[in-house]
C-alpha cells in the first residue's frame, strides 16, 4: 500500500531509513528494528539519556491509562499510533480487566502493522488497521472500527506518543477534535505529548538534540506548549492529576528514581467526557 494524493495512509517500507516506530521498539529494548535504528537510537541515547527513560515512562502511562479506564469499566479502545506491539500492549491490559474487552489499534507503519497481525491472528476481540490517524473518518468509520467497537457507549482513546509526529499544518487539534466529538459521555481522551518547556535545562538541552536526531530519521518531532496540549482535552474533565509532566501522573504507588523524575519534557493526560447528569 501507497500514500495517497494528500500524502496520507500507510508509509513505504523503507528499513534503510530509521524510522520513528522501530526507534521506539530500540528504546522500549525490543527486537523489531535494523541497524540503521539501532545506531540512530544509539546517537539520540548518548546525546539525551532522558529521551529513553521517557520513552519508557511514556508507555508506563499508557499502560497505568488503560488500568485506570478499565477500572471505570471501559470495555472499548482505540489506539492511534499505536507503535510495534511490546511488553503490555493495549488488549492485553483491558483483557486483564474484562477478558471480552476490545481493542482496535492503528498504525501507518508496516513493521508496527506486520508485527501486530502476527500477535493479533487468531484474536476475536481486538484488530489493527493499516491507516493514517490524520484521516479519522477513515478510521471511524473502517468496517473493523465498525464491528468492534460502539460508539455509542464510552470508549478509551488513546493518542499517546504520536502526535509530536503531527506538524502543525496537519492541524492535530481539528484531528484530534474529530475523534473526540464521536465519543460517548463516559468515555476516556488519553495523550501524551512532549513540550518545549522543560525546567531542567540539562534535559532541556538534550531535548533539542532529540530534535536534532530525528532529523535522520523518517519523521520529524514537534514539541509544543502546555497550554496548546491543554486545549485538545476541550469539553473532557481531566482525571487527577490533570495534565502534568510524564513522572507526575499518579506515581505515588509506583514511586520513580531520580533520573526519571527529571524527565520533565512532555506532558501527559487522561480527560473523561462528561456524562449528561454531570453537567
Ligand atoms: C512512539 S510510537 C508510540 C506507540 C504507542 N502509542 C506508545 O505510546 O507506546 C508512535 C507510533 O505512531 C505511529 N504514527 C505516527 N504518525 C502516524 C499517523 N499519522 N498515523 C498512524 N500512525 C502514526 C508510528 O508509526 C509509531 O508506530
Amino acid at each position: 500500500m501507497t500514500p495517497d494524493v494528500a500524502g496520507y495512509g500507510p508509509r513505504p517500507l523503507d528499513l534503510n531509513l530509521p524510522n520513528s516506530a522501530r526507534l521506539y521498539d530500540v528504546f522500549l529494548g525490543g527486537d523489531h528494528n535494523t541497524a540503521v535504528d539501532r545506531e540512530l537510537a544509539a546517537r539520540i541515547g548518548a546525546e539525551a539519556p532522558h529521551w529513553i527513560l521517557g520513552a519508557r515512562l511514556n508507555r508506563r502511562f499508557l499502560r497505568r491509562a488503560v488500568e485506570y479506564m478499565t477500572a471505570q469499566g471501559i470495555d472499548q479502545f482505540l489506539d492511534l499510533g499505536s507503535g510495534i506491539p511490546t511488553v503490555g500492549n493495549v488488549h492485553e491490559i483491558a483483557q486483564q480487566g474484562d477478558p471480552y474487552a476490545k481493542t482496535v489499534y492503528v498504525d501507518y507503519e508496516t513493521v508496527a502493522v506486520h508485527t501486530a497481525q502476527q500477535l493479533l491472528a487468531g484474536t476475536e476481540h481486538a484488530t489493527i488497521l493499516h491507516a493514517d490517524l490524520r484521516d479519522p473518518a477513515g478510521v471511524l468509520d473502517h468496517p473493523e472500527t465498525r464491528r468492534l467497537l460502539d460508539f455509542s457507549r464510552p470508549v478509551g482513546l488513546l493518542i499517546v506518543g504520536v502526535l509530536l509526529f503531527i506538524p502543525p499544518e496537519d492541524r492535530p487539534e481539528a484531528i484530534v477534535a474529530a475523534y473526540r466529538d464521536r465519543l460517548a459521555p463516559g468515555s476516556y481522551l488519553a495523550i501524551s505529548q512532549a513540550s518545549n518547556d522543560c525546567p531542567l535545562p540539562a534535559v532541556a538541552a538534550e531535548i533539542e538534540n532529540v530534535v536534532a536526531g530525528y532529523r535522520d530519521s523518517d519523521e520529524q518531532l514537534t514539541l509544543r506548549s502546555r497550554d496548546e496540549i491543554l486545549s485538545w482535552f476541550a469539553g473532557t474533565e481531566l482525571v487527577d492529576p490533570g495534565l502534568v509532566y510524564y513522572p507526575d501522573w499518579r506515581s505515588e504507588d509506583e514511586p520513580l528514581d531520580q533520573a526519571q523524575l527529571d524527565c520533565r519534557y512532555g506532558y501527559v493526560g487522561l480527560g473523561r467526557v462528561p456524562r449528561r447528569h454531570d453537567d
